[in-house]
């Protein structure tokens, strides 16, 4: 099937029975209802998906917009809905986490374990002093430890900011100086593929470097027993510190509106953004989009294979399912090891019935099983599966069709969820009993949702044309602002040209028959490489940084068959433009030094050296040559206000 008839392909709703939004129908009355009240249809629904400790009196809060609050006089406690009450209703026995290593070996833990386990890790933070409103940083291995760290903040009412355990030093170090954290939690190494990597060591550089004063105690879960140092006035053993701790541990009751977490994102400009989430609007989110859109029902056993790091698997891993008492499996490794069949093995194995992962994993795994047939998803047995996820960044046609066919079987239908860090949750999704399929969109909005498309100045963009993707009203749980910078939260999302509505960085387009969305890519300077999102402007700094060679760096993105977008940069160095074995040395001296600086995942496909770089006579980088460059395209674009049209030729010769 060529990849337009794929795209025209419209595949009818999952006949599920039972399922949560039985049909089109259901769909629209959910829409209808939430037209007619948004503050009633979002207020019915946080009475029913959550326990509340003190029942709120108010949905919506839009007095300080767009500050906006939900639930606020509503108080409850995250971890006591996400372990506590499922425990109380009798499933204490029920397995909340299968977690599997990166060498095989499964542990299962249940609700009433998990819940002993949080209230020692719980007792142990208090203990050390932390407290509601403290920031405790994560810098952690996939784990169940990770999860109960997460959940014992929650409990105790401290705000947690996960750091991915693929950044660098340095980025930790920034993010644990924003954050103001009073303390770092880690592990002594991650392993993933075979590899044991360190993570303790890298928490000792980051706080070695200075402005981490706020950090009181490294708490270091022992996971591969690898040689670390240990600095005595600040090191724990989280073991030890969790081992004579009581098993229970009343939770701390806050406010709808106590920031559950801030998790640092790219941005367009400037340094990281930490996005800061409420309690109460955001667990509904979570809740809410894990039974909706993947139909969870009670005997599913459902696995998101995101890392704890981003915000897929903080509300995917650690909150939604939870929230539900639902059965997840939690994995420690990568995909392709011990081979690339681990994925379809493990959902054989613990008979997985709903998947979510992202489109680059699925593309790799493609190329893994045209070539090696050993490892093709027709050697296990996938029968278990009914939902596919995918999340992240845009499925191609040819990539949702394998997936469709190879591991769903033809029969399980794909939920292509569109959502960002800001979003807390699913915005625009199919729901699998509701929602006719099509290739390559992300279909409808949630219901409640008010996504929509429009022009540069607000106005509705008809369906068939582009525009910019905005959400017209506030939902529960949205980015609440972001840490430390209100004036950033205020420009970033809600420009005043927008009309009140948040921005969402992404350009989109409705099909003009079925009003379909589908997302064409960001309109900022926002790179998506392998569903990681990464700010040029962030790695162009980081080059510059390397103040002994780099005079001058541009980066773009060009398009990547594999991890979506590739990061191209382009380099001006202090010396002669090198050629040959230099510029190769030279290449990757620099994408090393990017690794240091922000973390191997930001380091540059392609680095490209020129004498300079293409500009306006005023001085201003013409990007948007340097992206067709990039591409490998002829310029056909207006050139005349170039100052310097020949580094072009250079630039598009030296690769
Ligand atoms: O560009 C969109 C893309 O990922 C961006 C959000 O990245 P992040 O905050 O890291 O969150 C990723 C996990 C939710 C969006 O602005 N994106 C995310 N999901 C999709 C997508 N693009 C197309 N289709 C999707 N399903």
């Amino acid at each position: 099937m060529s990849t337009n008839d794929a795209k025209n392909r419209l595949i009818p709703a999952a006949d599920i029975r039972d399922a949560h939004v039985p049909g089109m129908s259901a769909y629209n009355e959910l829409v209808a209802q939430a037209d007619a009240n948004h503050d009633a249809y979002w207020s019915r629904l946080a009475r029913e998906f959550l326990s509340w400790r003190t029942p709120f009196t108010k949905g919506l809060d839009e007095s300080q917009a767009p500050f906006f609050k939900w639930f606020e006089d509503g108080t409850l406690n995250v971890s006591y809905n996400c372990l506590d009450r499922h425990v109380e209703n009798g499933l204490g026995d029920k397995t909340a986490i299968i977690f599997e290593a990166d060498d095989g070996q499964v542990t299962r833990i249940n609700y009433r374990e998990l819940l002993a386990r949080t209230c020692r890790m719980a007792n142990a933070l208090k203990a050390r002093g932390v407290k509601k409103g403290d920031r405790v940083v994560l810098y952690m291995s996939m784990s169940i430890e990770g999860v109960v760290v997460m959940q014992a903040c929650a409990r105790i009412g401290a705000t947690h900011s996960v750091v991915f355990g693929g950044f660098s030093a340095q980025s930790l170090r920034d993010r644990i100086q924003d954050a103001g954290a009073v303390m770092v939690v880690t592990a002594d190494e991650q392993v993933r593929g075979g590899k044991p990597l360190p993570l303790k060591a890298v928490v000792d550089d980051a706080i070695a470097m200075g402005g981490c004063e706020s950090v009181a105690n490294v708490l270091v879960y022992r996971r591969s027993g690898g040689a670390i140092h240990w600095h005595a006035a600040r090191d724990r053993w989280l073991h030890e510190e969790m081992q004579d701790q009581p098993e229970t541990c009343e939770p701390e009751w806050v406010g709808a509106e106590h920031p559950l977490f801030v998790l640092y994102t790219s941005g367009s400009t400037g340094k990281p953004k930490g996005v800061q989430h409420s309690s109460g609007g955001y667990l509904l989110h979570a809740a809410l989009t894990t039974q909706w859109t993947f139909d969870l029902k009670p005997n599913d056993v459902f696995w998101c294979t995101a890392d704890i790091g981003w915000v897929t698997g903080h509300t995917y891993i650690t909150y939604g399912p939870l929230a539900l008492g639902a059965t997840e499996v939690v994995f420690e490794g990568v995909p392709t090891f011990p081979d690339a069949g681990r994925f379809w093995k493990m959902i054989q194995d613990h008979k997985v019935s709903i998947f979510y992962t992202a489109p680059t994993a699925i593309r790799s795994l493609i190329k893994a099983a045209e070539s090696n047939e050993s490892v093709h998803p027709r050697r296990y047995d996938l029968s278990s599966l009914r939902i596919l996820g995918s999340v992240g960044e845009p499925i191609n046609p040819a990539a949702w069709e394998w997936y469709h066919e190879h591991i769903g079987g033809g029969r399980c239908p794909i939920v292509d969820t569109f959502w960002q860090t800001e979003t807390g949750g699913h915005m625009i999704t199919p729901l699998p009993g509701a929602t006719p399929l099509v290739p390559g969109s992300c279909t409808l909005p949630f219901p409640g949702i008010a996504a929509a498309i429009v022009d540069e100045m607000g106005g509705d963009v008809p369906n068939g044309q582009g525009g910019i993707l905005v959400v017209k009203k506030p939902w529960p749980s949205m980015i609440r602002t972001i840490w430390g910078d209100p004036e950033r939260f205020k420009s970033s999302y809600f420009p005043p040209e927008l009309k009140g509505y948040y921005l969402a960085g992404d350009g989109a387009i409705r099909d003009a028959q079925t009003g379909y969305f589908t997302i064409t890519g960001r309109i900022d300077d926002v790179l998506n490489v392998s569903g990681h999102r990464m700010g040029t402007m962030e790695i162009e700094s980081a080059l510059v940084s390397c103040t002994a060679l780099v005079a001058e760096a541009a980066v773009v993105g060009r398009p990547d068959e594999t991890t979506g977008e590739a990061i191209c940069a382009f380099v001006v160095l202090k010396g002669p433009r090198p050629r040959g074995d230099e510029a190769k040395k030279i290449a990757t001296e620099l994408r090393n030094w990017v690794a240091k600086e922000i973390g191997p995942i930001a380091k540059p496909k392609d680095i490209r050296f020129g004498d300079n770089l293409p500009k306006t006579r005023s001085g201003k980088i013409m990007r948007r040559l340097l992206r067709a460059v990039a591409k490998g395209e002829a310029i056909t674009q207006d050139i005349s206000t170039l100052e310097n049209p020949a580094v072009l030729e250079q630039l598009a010769q030296s690769n």
